[in-house]
């Protein structure tokens, strides 16, 4: 996608926009959990709100920022390797967190290994960032 600031062109990276998409899908669903719990009196969830909302909405936005500054970045293996693995587990993870807060124990090793991909995911935005991420 193109546009012209100041007369000069820019491109902003898709990847970055669809990071910026579904993290503000994460932020609807966070904060609906967040009133349903107001409303319940019941914040048996407050862990799951919390990871939505950071995890999923601030993390997310701050990554679909970050490669819409800096495309070089969002193009890479790194960056492909970040937006799967963190979008595969994320998911997987608040279910799981889910089932166990309710009491569901068997879960655990399901949220453990949820837990391992989303931390490589992590590692592989991290890497992405110290090796890509040009003054330019
Ligand atoms: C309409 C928006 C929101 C509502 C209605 C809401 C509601 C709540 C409620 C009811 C609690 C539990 C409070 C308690 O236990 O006393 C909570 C905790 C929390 N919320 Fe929200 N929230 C909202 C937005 C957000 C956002 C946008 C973030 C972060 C970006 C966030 C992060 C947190 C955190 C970190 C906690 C503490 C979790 C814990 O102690 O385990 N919330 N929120």
């Amino acid at each position: 996608m193109q546009t012209t600031i100041h007369g000069r062109q820019l491109s902003f990276s898709p990847v970055g926009i669809l990071w910026l998409k579904l993290a503000v899908l994460y932020l609807i669903l966070g904060v609906l959990l967040g009133i349903a719990m107001g409303a319940s009196e019941n914040f048996t969830l407050r862990p799951v709100h919390a990871h939505i909302n950071l995890l999923g909405w601030a993390t997310m936005a701050v990554a679909g920022l970050i490669y819409i500054l800096f495309p070089e970045a969002a193009s890479s293996r790194l960056a492909r390797f970040h937006f799967w693995l963190t979008n595969l587990a994320l998911p997987v993870m608040m279910i799981a967190l889910t089932l166990l807060l309710l009491g569901y124990r068997a879960v655990v090793p399901v949220l453990a290994l949820s837990e391992i991909v989303a931390v490589l995911g992590l590692i592989c935005f991290a890497l992405n960032i110290f090796l890509n991420l040009k003054k330019s």
